[in-house]
Protein backbone atom coordinates (compact mmCIF):
# COMPACT_ATOMS: atom_id res chain seq x y z
CA UNK A 1 0.00 0.00 0.00
CA UNK A 2 1.05 3.63 -0.56
CA UNK A 3 0.13 5.94 2.89
CA UNK A 4 0.99 9.13 3.28
CA UNK A 5 0.63 10.48 6.58
CA UNK A 6 -0.23 14.25 7.04
CA UNK A 7 0.44 15.69 10.87
CA UNK A 8 1.14 18.59 12.48
CA UNK A 9 3.72 16.55 14.80
CA UNK A 10 6.61 13.76 13.78
CA UNK A 11 9.75 12.44 16.66
CA UNK A 12 11.91 13.71 16.78
CA UNK A 13 12.10 16.80 14.76
CA UNK A 14 8.75 18.12 15.96
CA UNK A 15 7.50 16.74 19.10
CA UNK A 16 5.57 17.72 21.57
CA UNK A 17 3.69 14.92 23.18
CA UNK A 18 3.12 11.40 21.99
CA UNK A 19 1.29 12.36 18.60
CA UNK A 20 4.97 12.57 17.42
CA UNK A 21 6.05 9.36 18.62
CA UNK A 22 3.09 7.41 17.03
CA UNK A 23 3.78 9.30 13.56
CA UNK A 24 7.27 8.18 13.51
CA UNK A 25 6.40 4.53 15.18
CA UNK A 26 3.33 3.89 13.18
CA UNK A 27 5.61 4.75 9.92
CA UNK A 28 8.88 3.10 10.59
CA UNK A 29 6.67 -0.15 11.33
CA UNK A 30 4.71 0.21 7.90
CA UNK A 31 7.69 1.03 5.97
CA UNK A 32 9.37 -2.39 7.41
CA UNK A 33 6.37 -4.30 6.65
CA UNK A 34 6.99 -3.20 3.16
CA UNK A 35 4.50 -0.24 2.43
CA UNK A 36 5.32 2.88 0.77
CA UNK A 37 4.92 5.09 3.52
CA UNK A 38 5.92 9.26 3.40
CA UNK A 39 4.54 12.17 5.76
CA UNK A 40 3.49 15.94 5.02
CA UNK A 41 4.45 18.15 7.93
CA UNK A 42 4.60 22.05 8.17
CA UNK A 43 7.62 23.42 7.80
CA UNK A 44 8.68 25.06 11.77
CA UNK A 45 11.25 27.32 11.89
CA UNK A 46 11.39 25.49 15.63
CA UNK A 47 12.13 22.34 14.22
CA UNK A 48 14.84 19.96 15.18
CA UNK A 49 16.59 20.77 11.79
CA UNK A 50 19.95 18.44 12.34
CA UNK A 51 17.97 15.42 13.18
CA UNK A 52 16.45 15.83 9.07
CA UNK A 53 18.96 14.35 6.68
CA UNK A 54 19.42 15.87 3.09
CA UNK A 55 16.74 18.38 3.21
CA UNK A 56 16.43 20.39 0.03
CA UNK A 57 14.15 22.47 -1.85
CA UNK A 58 12.01 20.81 -4.76
CA UNK A 59 12.11 22.60 -7.81
CA UNK A 60 8.05 23.72 -7.34
CA UNK A 61 6.33 26.67 -6.28
CA UNK A 62 3.39 24.78 -5.12
CA UNK A 63 0.62 27.80 -5.10
CA UNK A 64 -2.58 27.20 -2.42
CA UNK A 65 -5.91 28.58 -1.88
CA UNK A 66 -6.41 30.65 1.64
CA UNK A 67 -8.94 33.57 2.16
CA UNK A 68 -10.36 34.35 -1.38
CA UNK A 69 -6.78 34.11 -2.91
CA UNK A 70 -4.16 31.81 -3.66
CA UNK A 71 -0.65 32.17 -1.70
CA UNK A 72 2.82 30.49 -2.87
CA UNK A 73 4.31 27.41 -0.76
CA UNK A 74 7.99 26.46 -0.68
CA UNK A 75 8.15 22.50 -0.61
CA UNK A 76 11.16 21.03 1.08
CA UNK A 77 11.60 17.39 1.18
CA UNK A 78 14.18 15.08 3.45
CA UNK A 79 14.43 12.34 5.63
CA UNK A 80 13.88 11.89 8.68
CA UNK A 81 14.60 8.22 10.94
CA UNK A 82 15.05 6.82 7.38
CA UNK A 83 11.21 8.43 6.05
CA UNK A 84 10.54 10.93 3.60
CA UNK A 85 9.16 13.86 4.71
CA UNK A 86 7.48 16.89 2.82
CA UNK A 87 8.08 19.94 4.79
CA UNK A 88 5.57 22.92 3.56
CA UNK A 89 6.37 26.36 3.84
CA UNK A 90 3.81 29.01 3.12
CA UNK A 91 4.68 32.53 1.70
CA UNK A 92 2.08 34.04 3.95
CA UNK A 93 2.26 37.71 5.62
CA UNK A 94 1.06 35.80 9.00
CA UNK A 95 3.80 33.44 8.66
CA UNK A 96 1.89 30.83 10.05
CA UNK A 97 5.18 28.34 10.97
CA UNK A 98 7.49 30.73 11.81
CA UNK A 99 6.38 31.53 15.59
CA UNK A 100 8.99 29.73 17.70
CA UNK A 101 6.55 27.35 18.99
CA UNK A 102 4.22 24.66 17.37
CA UNK A 103 0.72 25.33 19.25
CA UNK A 104 -1.02 27.80 21.73
CA UNK A 105 -0.89 30.46 18.96
CA UNK A 106 -4.18 32.85 18.31
CA UNK A 107 -4.54 31.40 14.99
CA UNK A 108 -3.55 28.16 15.51
CA UNK A 109 -7.25 27.38 13.88
CA UNK A 110 -5.69 29.28 10.45
CA UNK A 111 -2.69 28.06 10.71
CA UNK A 112 -3.56 24.34 10.70
CA UNK A 113 -6.54 24.86 8.42
CA UNK A 114 -4.16 26.20 5.57
CA UNK A 115 -1.64 23.78 6.32
CA UNK A 116 -4.51 20.85 5.46
CA UNK A 117 -5.24 22.33 2.10
CA UNK A 118 -1.80 23.04 1.12
CA UNK A 119 -0.94 19.33 1.62
CA UNK A 120 -3.92 18.11 -0.18
CA UNK A 121 -2.61 20.73 -3.10
CA UNK A 122 0.82 19.05 -2.87
CA UNK A 123 -0.70 15.49 -3.34
CA UNK A 124 -2.45 16.65 -6.51
CA UNK A 125 0.04 18.91 -8.06
CA UNK A 126 3.02 16.51 -7.22
CA UNK A 127 0.88 13.68 -9.07
CA UNK A 128 0.89 11.74 -5.57
CA UNK A 129 -2.09 8.90 -5.39
CA UNK A 130 -1.65 7.19 -2.24
CA UNK A 131 -3.99 4.45 -1.46
CA UNK A 132 -4.51 5.92 2.64
CA UNK A 133 -4.44 9.23 3.57
CA UNK A 134 -3.84 9.00 6.83
CA UNK A 135 -4.48 12.52 9.28
CA UNK A 136 -4.30 12.66 12.90
CA UNK A 137 -6.31 14.75 15.54
CA UNK A 138 -7.94 18.28 14.91
CA UNK A 139 -4.99 19.92 13.27
CA UNK A 140 -5.44 17.90 9.94
CA UNK A 141 -9.55 16.66 10.14
CA UNK A 142 -9.88 19.27 7.72
CA UNK A 143 -8.50 16.75 5.71
CA UNK A 144 -11.46 14.25 5.20
CA UNK A 145 -14.13 17.19 4.32
CA UNK A 146 -11.76 18.51 1.85
CA UNK A 147 -10.66 15.88 0.44
CA UNK A 148 -14.55 14.67 -0.48
CA UNK A 149 -15.65 17.60 -0.59
CA UNK A 150 -12.85 19.84 -3.23
CA UNK A 151 -10.31 17.47 -4.06
CA UNK A 152 -12.03 14.04 -5.27
CA UNK A 153 -13.49 16.46 -7.73
CA UNK A 154 -10.46 17.52 -9.13
CA UNK A 155 -9.01 14.34 -9.57
CA UNK A 156 -6.96 12.92 -5.94
CA UNK A 157 -9.22 10.13 -6.39
CA UNK A 158 -7.22 7.31 -5.23
CA UNK A 159 -7.37 7.49 -1.32
CA UNK A 160 -9.68 5.89 1.24
CA UNK A 161 -9.08 8.68 4.25
CA UNK A 162 -8.02 7.33 7.79
CA UNK A 163 -8.51 9.70 10.35
CA UNK A 164 -6.92 9.03 14.08
CA UNK A 165 -8.12 10.74 17.15
CA UNK A 166 -5.04 10.55 19.57
CA UNK A 167 -7.54 13.03 22.38
CA UNK A 168 -10.91 13.99 21.90
CA UNK A 169 -10.44 16.91 24.72
CA UNK A 170 -8.82 18.66 21.40
CA UNK A 171 -11.67 19.24 18.95
CA UNK A 172 -10.50 22.92 17.57
CA UNK A 173 -14.06 24.56 17.45
CA UNK A 174 -13.85 27.54 15.36
CA UNK A 175 -17.31 30.26 14.64
CA UNK A 176 -18.41 28.64 11.51
CA UNK A 177 -17.39 31.69 9.16
CA UNK A 178 -13.71 30.60 10.22
CA UNK A 179 -13.80 27.50 7.55
CA UNK A 180 -14.54 29.30 4.64
CA UNK A 181 -10.91 30.69 4.87
CA UNK A 182 -9.96 27.00 3.30
CA UNK A 183 -12.59 27.29 0.78
CA UNK A 184 -15.10 24.48 2.26
CA UNK A 185 -19.04 25.27 1.30
CA UNK A 186 -19.46 25.43 4.98
CA UNK A 187 -23.32 26.47 4.93
CA UNK A 188 -23.63 23.22 2.95
CA UNK A 189 -21.81 21.54 4.94
CA UNK A 190 -24.03 22.44 8.34
CA UNK A 191 -27.47 21.91 6.75
CA UNK A 192 -26.37 18.62 6.71
CA UNK A 193 -25.27 18.10 10.08
CA UNK A 194 -21.93 17.27 9.01
CA UNK A 195 -19.30 19.62 10.76
CA UNK A 196 -21.36 21.44 12.91
CA UNK A 197 -20.63 21.33 16.94
CA UNK A 198 -23.21 19.39 18.33
CA UNK A 199 -23.21 21.75 21.63
CA UNK A 200 -22.75 25.70 20.02
CA UNK A 201 -24.71 25.00 16.85
CA UNK A 202 -22.68 28.13 15.33
CA UNK A 203 -19.56 26.62 15.63
CA UNK A 204 -18.09 24.53 13.63
CA UNK A 205 -16.19 21.24 15.02
CA UNK A 206 -12.81 19.66 12.82
CA UNK A 207 -12.78 16.37 14.43
CA UNK A 208 -16.51 15.85 14.22
CA UNK A 209 -15.88 16.39 10.67
CA UNK A 210 -13.34 13.82 9.84
CA UNK A 211 -15.38 11.37 11.56
CA UNK A 212 -18.46 11.80 9.64
CA UNK A 213 -16.14 12.04 6.62
CA UNK A 214 -13.56 9.69 6.67
CA UNK A 215 -13.48 5.99 5.98
CA UNK A 216 -12.04 4.72 9.01
CA UNK A 217 -11.84 6.27 11.83
CA UNK A 218 -9.08 5.42 15.25
CA UNK A 219 -8.33 6.16 18.14
CA UNK A 220 -5.30 4.91 20.42
CA UNK A 221 -6.91 2.05 22.58
CA UNK A 222 -9.77 -0.50 23.08
CA UNK A 223 -10.47 1.44 26.30
CA UNK A 224 -10.47 4.74 25.49
CA UNK A 225 -12.82 3.94 22.10
CA UNK A 226 -15.50 2.60 24.81
CA UNK A 227 -15.18 5.72 26.89
CA UNK A 228 -15.48 8.14 24.45
CA UNK A 229 -18.49 6.42 23.20
CA UNK A 230 -19.82 7.67 26.89
CA UNK A 231 -21.53 10.59 27.98
CA UNK A 232 -19.49 12.42 30.50
CA UNK A 233 -19.92 11.89 34.15
CA UNK A 234 -19.98 15.21 35.75
CA UNK A 235 -21.15 14.49 39.53
CA UNK A 236 -19.47 13.19 41.96
CA UNK A 237 -21.83 10.22 42.49
CA UNK A 238 -20.84 9.13 38.82
CA UNK A 239 -17.62 9.49 39.36
CA UNK A 240 -17.95 6.66 41.69
CA UNK A 241 -20.11 4.39 39.89
CA UNK A 242 -18.44 4.21 36.98
CA UNK A 243 -16.21 1.09 36.46
CA UNK A 244 -13.88 3.01 33.75
CA UNK A 245 -13.25 6.63 32.08
CA UNK A 246 -14.70 9.68 33.49
CA UNK A 247 -14.67 11.89 30.38
CA UNK A 248 -16.73 10.19 28.11
CA UNK A 249 -16.45 11.73 24.51
CA UNK A 250 -16.34 15.37 25.06
CA UNK A 251 -19.41 15.82 23.11
CA UNK A 252 -18.87 13.60 20.35
CA UNK A 253 -20.21 10.14 21.90
CA UNK A 254 -23.36 10.36 19.76
CA UNK A 255 -21.20 10.54 16.38
CA UNK A 256 -18.85 8.61 17.53
CA UNK A 257 -22.07 5.72 18.19
CA UNK A 258 -23.65 6.82 14.88
CA UNK A 259 -20.36 5.59 13.60
CA UNK A 260 -19.71 3.01 15.15
CA UNK A 261 -19.20 0.46 12.60
CA UNK A 262 -15.82 2.66 10.93
CA UNK A 263 -14.75 3.07 14.44
CA UNK A 264 -11.86 1.73 16.40
CA UNK A 265 -9.21 1.33 19.21
CA UNK A 266 -5.91 0.39 18.37
CA UNK A 267 -3.49 0.39 21.24
CA UNK A 268 0.06 2.34 20.33
CA UNK A 269 3.24 0.90 20.57
CA UNK A 270 6.50 2.17 21.11
CA UNK A 271 9.80 2.81 18.71
CA UNK A 272 11.83 0.31 20.22
CA UNK A 273 15.01 1.56 18.23
CA UNK A 274 14.54 4.59 20.04
CA UNK A 275 13.59 3.46 23.70
CA UNK A 276 15.81 0.62 23.97
CA UNK A 277 18.26 0.49 27.32
CA UNK A 278 20.52 -1.76 25.31
CA UNK A 279 21.64 0.81 22.47
CA UNK A 280 20.37 3.72 24.28
CA UNK A 281 23.07 6.76 24.28
CA UNK A 282 21.65 9.40 26.19
CA UNK A 283 21.87 7.31 29.26
CA UNK A 284 24.95 6.90 31.44
CA UNK A 285 25.13 2.78 30.89
CA UNK A 286 23.60 0.75 28.31
CA UNK A 287 21.73 -2.09 30.25
CA UNK A 288 19.29 -5.30 29.48
CA UNK A 289 17.13 -7.26 31.56
CA UNK A 290 19.95 -9.72 32.81
CA UNK A 291 22.61 -7.11 34.04
CA UNK A 292 20.75 -5.05 36.26
CA UNK A 293 23.57 -3.52 37.89
CA UNK A 294 23.64 -0.71 34.79
CA UNK A 295 19.74 0.18 35.82
CA UNK A 296 21.50 0.68 39.54
CA UNK A 297 24.41 2.85 37.78
CA UNK A 298 21.77 4.68 35.99
CA UNK A 299 20.41 5.43 39.37
CA UNK A 300 23.19 6.88 41.15
CA UNK A 301 24.23 8.58 38.46
CA UNK A 302 20.65 10.21 37.53
CA UNK A 303 20.79 11.11 41.60
CA UNK A 304 23.92 12.83 41.86
CA UNK A 305 22.97 14.97 39.05
CA UNK A 306 20.11 16.18 40.12
CA UNK A 307 21.67 16.59 43.52
CA UNK A 308 19.48 13.67 45.34
CA UNK A 309 21.19 11.64 48.21
CA UNK A 310 22.46 8.58 46.76
CA UNK A 311 23.84 6.95 49.96
CA UNK A 312 20.42 4.38 51.17
CA UNK A 313 18.72 2.09 48.93
CA UNK A 314 15.19 3.80 48.03
CA UNK A 315 12.74 3.64 45.38
CA UNK A 316 12.96 6.72 43.34
CA UNK A 317 9.61 7.65 41.57
CA UNK A 318 9.71 9.16 38.16
CA UNK A 319 7.13 11.25 36.36
CA UNK A 320 7.62 12.21 33.20
CA UNK A 321 4.23 14.13 31.43
CA UNK A 322 2.55 17.60 29.75
CA UNK A 323 1.22 19.11 33.26
CA UNK A 324 -1.78 19.42 32.17
CA UNK A 325 -5.92 18.78 33.71
CA UNK A 326 -5.66 14.91 32.05
CA UNK A 327 -2.54 13.83 33.65
CA UNK A 328 -4.14 14.58 36.99
CA UNK A 329 -2.03 17.29 38.39
CA UNK A 330 -3.39 17.20 41.79
CA UNK A 331 -2.44 13.66 42.40
CA UNK A 332 0.94 14.47 40.63
CA UNK A 333 1.26 16.98 43.39
CA UNK A 334 0.12 14.46 46.59
CA UNK A 335 2.38 11.72 44.93
CA UNK A 336 5.59 13.86 45.42
CA UNK A 337 4.59 14.61 49.19
CA UNK A 338 3.61 10.64 49.77
CA UNK A 339 6.48 9.17 48.39
CA UNK A 340 8.50 11.53 50.89
CA UNK A 341 6.04 10.36 53.90
CA UNK A 342 6.83 7.02 52.94
CA UNK A 343 10.92 7.46 52.56
CA UNK A 344 11.19 7.73 49.22
CA UNK A 345 12.34 9.87 46.23
CA UNK A 346 10.72 12.13 43.26
CA UNK A 347 11.70 13.23 40.51
CA UNK A 348 9.42 14.98 38.13
CA UNK A 349 10.28 16.14 34.56
CA UNK A 350 7.37 17.97 32.73
CA UNK A 351 6.05 21.42 31.81
CA UNK A 352 3.07 22.76 31.29
CA UNK A 353 1.15 25.60 28.30
CA UNK A 354 -1.37 26.88 31.20
CA UNK A 355 0.71 29.36 33.26
CA UNK A 356 -1.19 28.95 36.61
CA UNK A 357 -0.27 25.44 36.35
CA UNK A 358 3.66 26.32 35.28
CA UNK A 359 3.35 28.80 38.19
CA UNK A 360 2.04 26.23 41.00
CA UNK A 361 4.69 23.90 40.13
CA UNK A 362 7.67 26.46 40.01
CA UNK A 363 6.46 26.90 43.31
CA UNK A 364 6.84 23.86 44.37
CA UNK A 365 10.43 23.01 42.68
CA UNK A 366 11.47 26.48 44.50
CA UNK A 367 10.03 24.63 47.53
CA UNK A 368 12.26 21.77 46.98
CA UNK A 369 15.73 23.32 45.44
CA UNK A 370 17.79 22.47 47.82
CA UNK A 371 16.12 19.26 49.08
CA UNK A 372 17.97 15.62 48.79
CA UNK A 373 15.14 13.68 47.92
CA UNK A 374 12.76 15.69 45.70
CA UNK A 375 13.84 17.48 42.03
CA UNK A 376 11.42 19.06 39.73
CA UNK A 377 12.88 19.53 36.22
CA UNK A 378 10.25 22.37 34.58
CA UNK A 379 11.14 21.77 30.83
CA UNK A 380 11.10 19.46 28.31
CA UNK A 381 14.05 17.87 27.84
CA UNK A 382 14.66 14.49 25.57
CA UNK A 383 17.72 13.06 26.62
CA UNK A 384 16.77 13.65 30.45
CA UNK A 385 13.43 11.57 30.01
CA UNK A 386 15.94 8.75 28.94
CA UNK A 387 17.77 8.97 31.69
CA UNK A 388 14.80 9.18 34.29
CA UNK A 389 13.33 6.51 32.45
CA UNK A 390 16.18 4.50 33.41
CA UNK A 391 17.33 5.36 36.36
CA UNK A 392 13.93 5.73 37.76
CA UNK A 393 12.49 2.61 40.01
CA UNK A 394 8.95 3.54 39.31
CA UNK A 395 6.63 5.61 37.17
CA UNK A 396 3.99 7.17 37.91
CA UNK A 397 0.99 8.45 35.76
CA UNK A 398 -2.50 9.38 37.66
CA UNK A 399 -4.24 10.45 34.57
CA UNK A 400 -7.80 11.46 35.07
CA UNK A 401 -8.53 10.19 31.55
CA UNK A 402 -5.47 8.51 29.07
CA UNK A 403 -6.09 7.97 25.45
CA UNK A 404 -3.10 5.54 25.60
CA UNK A 405 -0.16 6.95 26.97
CA UNK A 406 3.20 6.11 26.02
CA UNK A 407 5.14 6.36 29.04
CA UNK A 408 4.21 3.22 30.87
CA UNK A 409 5.51 1.62 28.06
CA UNK A 410 8.07 3.38 27.29
CA UNK A 411 9.17 2.93 31.60
CA UNK A 412 8.69 -0.88 31.17
CA UNK A 413 11.37 -0.93 28.43
CA UNK A 414 13.76 0.67 30.96
CA UNK A 415 12.53 -1.44 34.16
CA UNK A 416 10.61 1.02 35.37
CA UNK A 417 7.21 -0.02 37.39
CA UNK A 418 4.13 1.91 35.96
CA UNK A 419 2.08 3.13 38.72
CA UNK A 420 -1.09 4.28 36.97
CA UNK A 421 -4.73 4.71 36.89
CA UNK A 422 -7.17 2.48 35.36
CA UNK A 423 -8.09 4.49 31.87
CA UNK A 424 -7.68 4.07 28.31
CA UNK A 425 -4.64 3.13 27.34
CA UNK A 426 -2.86 2.62 30.50
CA UNK A 427 -5.90 0.29 31.41
CA UNK A 428 -4.78 -1.69 28.09
CA UNK A 429 -1.20 -2.10 29.14
CA UNK A 430 -0.68 -2.46 32.86
CA UNK A 431 -2.41 -4.88 35.08
CA UNK A 432 -1.99 -4.92 38.59
CA UNK A 433 0.66 -7.29 40.44
CA UNK A 434 -1.99 -8.04 43.30
CA UNK A 435 -4.59 -8.43 40.78
CA UNK A 436 -5.17 -12.04 41.08
CA UNK A 437 -8.58 -11.84 38.42
CA UNK A 438 -5.32 -11.70 35.62
CA UNK A 439 -3.33 -13.89 34.47
CA UNK A 440 0.29 -14.02 36.46
CA UNK A 441 2.20 -13.67 33.23
CA UNK A 442 0.22 -10.67 32.54
CA UNK A 443 0.97 -8.70 35.77
CA UNK A 444 3.34 -5.72 35.22
CA UNK A 445 2.65 -2.48 37.56
CA UNK A 446 -0.04 -1.20 40.02
CA UNK A 447 -3.39 -0.02 39.37
CA UNK A 448 -5.86 1.89 40.92
CA UNK A 449 -9.64 3.38 40.22
CA UNK A 450 -10.66 6.05 41.83
CA UNK A 451 -9.17 9.34 40.68
CA UNK A 452 -8.21 10.46 44.76
CA UNK A 453 -5.55 10.62 47.23
CA UNK A 454 -6.44 7.31 48.91
CA UNK A 455 -6.75 5.58 45.33
CA UNK A 456 -3.36 6.88 44.55
CA UNK A 457 -1.95 5.97 48.04
CA UNK A 458 -2.61 2.39 47.65
CA UNK A 459 -0.79 1.31 44.85
CA UNK A 460 1.89 3.43 45.61
CA UNK A 461 2.07 1.79 49.30
CA UNK A 462 1.83 -1.74 47.95
CA UNK A 463 4.41 -1.01 45.27
CA UNK A 464 6.83 0.75 48.05
CA UNK A 465 6.02 -2.53 50.26
CA UNK A 466 6.90 -4.88 47.23
CA UNK A 467 10.19 -2.60 46.70
CA UNK A 468 11.27 -2.84 50.16
CA UNK A 469 10.17 -6.29 51.67
CA UNK A 470 10.89 -8.39 48.59
CA UNK A 471 13.70 -7.01 46.71
CA UNK A 472 14.28 -10.50 44.94
CA UNK A 473 10.37 -10.77 43.64
CA UNK A 474 10.93 -6.82 42.73
CA UNK A 475 13.90 -7.78 40.75
CA UNK A 476 11.63 -10.66 38.86
CA UNK A 477 9.30 -7.93 38.35
CA UNK A 478 11.64 -5.25 36.58
CA UNK A 479 12.92 -8.45 34.62
CA UNK A 480 10.07 -9.58 33.56
CA UNK A 481 8.18 -6.16 32.71
CA UNK A 482 11.65 -5.53 30.28
CA UNK A 483 10.51 -8.26 28.16
CA UNK A 484 7.33 -7.24 27.35
CA UNK A 485 6.93 -6.53 23.80
CA UNK A 486 5.03 -2.98 23.31
CA UNK A 487 7.04 -2.93 19.73
CA UNK A 488 4.64 -1.29 16.95
CA UNK A 489 4.42 -4.69 14.71
CA UNK A 490 1.49 -6.09 16.47
CA UNK A 491 -0.62 -2.34 16.07
CA UNK A 492 0.77 -1.62 12.53
CA UNK A 493 -0.86 -5.42 11.46
CA UNK A 494 -4.18 -3.79 12.47
CA UNK A 495 -3.52 -0.60 10.64
CA UNK A 496 -3.06 -2.25 7.31
CA UNK A 497 -5.79 -4.43 7.96
CA UNK A 498 -8.07 -1.61 8.55
CA UNK A 499 -6.23 -0.14 5.25
CA UNK A 500 -6.23 -2.83 3.01
CA UNK A 501 -10.28 -4.05 3.64
CA UNK A 502 -10.99 -0.22 3.12
CA UNK A 503 -9.31 0.01 -0.42
CA UNK A 504 -10.30 -3.49 -1.22
CA UNK A 505 -14.34 -1.94 -0.48
CA UNK A 506 -13.61 0.74 -2.44
CA UNK A 507 -12.34 -1.29 -5.30
CA UNK A 508 -15.09 -3.70 -5.16
CA UNK A 509 -17.50 -0.65 -5.47
CA UNK A 510 -15.81 0.94 -8.59
CA UNK A 511 -15.70 -2.15 -10.53
P1 LIG B 1 0.85 12.90 25.74
O1 LIG B 1 0.98 12.69 24.28
O2 LIG B 1 -0.56 13.04 26.21
O3 LIG B 1 1.73 13.99 26.25
P2 LIG B 1 2.10 10.25 25.95
O4 LIG B 1 2.34 9.40 27.14
O5 LIG B 1 1.38 9.64 24.82
O6 LIG B 1 1.37 11.56 26.48
O7 LIG B 1 3.48 10.74 25.33
C1 LIG B 1 4.33 11.62 25.98
C2 LIG B 1 5.67 11.63 25.24
O8 LIG B 1 6.32 12.88 25.51
C3 LIG B 1 6.62 10.56 25.75
O9 LIG B 1 7.53 10.23 24.70
C4 LIG B 1 7.36 11.27 26.89
O10 LIG B 1 8.62 10.70 27.14
C5 LIG B 1 7.49 12.66 26.30
N1 LIG B 1 7.56 13.76 27.29
C6 LIG B 1 6.55 14.25 28.06
N2 LIG B 1 6.99 15.28 28.81
C7 LIG B 1 8.31 15.44 28.52
C8 LIG B 1 9.34 16.35 28.97
N3 LIG B 1 9.08 17.29 29.86
N4 LIG B 1 10.58 16.21 28.44
C9 LIG B 1 10.83 15.25 27.53
N5 LIG B 1 9.92 14.37 27.06
C10 LIG B 1 8.67 14.47 27.55
C1 LIG C 1 -2.31 12.02 22.94
C2 LIG C 1 -2.80 11.33 24.20
C3 LIG C 1 -1.91 10.20 24.67
C4 LIG C 1 -1.48 9.32 23.50
C5 LIG C 1 -0.84 10.18 22.43
C6 LIG C 1 -0.39 9.36 21.23
O1 LIG C 1 -1.37 13.00 23.22
O2 LIG C 1 -2.95 12.27 25.26
O3 LIG C 1 -2.61 9.41 25.61
O4 LIG C 1 -0.58 8.33 23.95
O5 LIG C 1 -1.76 11.13 21.97
O6 LIG C 1 -1.45 8.68 20.62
Amino acid sequence: LYVIHIAAEMAPVAKVGGLGDVITGLSKALQRRGHLVEIVLPKYDCMQYNRIKDLRLLDMVLESYFDGRLFKNKIWVGTVEGLPVYFIEPHHPDKFFWRAQYYGEHDDFKRFSYFSRAALELLLRAGKRPDIIHCHDWQTAFIAPLYWDLYYPKGLNSARICFTCHNFEYQGTAPASDLASCGLDVDQLNRQDRLQDNSAYDRINPVKGAVVFSNIVTTVSPTYAQEVRRAEFLSSGALRLTSIGLQGGHGLHSTLNFHSKKFFGILNGIDTDVWNPTTDSFIKVQYNANDLEGKAENKDAIRRHLGLSSIVRKPLVGCITRLVPQKGIHLIRHAIYRTLELGGQFVLLGSSPIPHIQREFEGIANNFQSHDQVRLVLAYDESLSHWIYAGSDMLIIPSIFEPCGLTQMIAMQYGCIPIVRKTGGLNDSVFDVDDDTIPAELRNGYTFLTPDEQGLNNALERAFNHYINNPGGWQQLVQKVMDVDFSWETSATQYEDLYSKSVARARAVAA
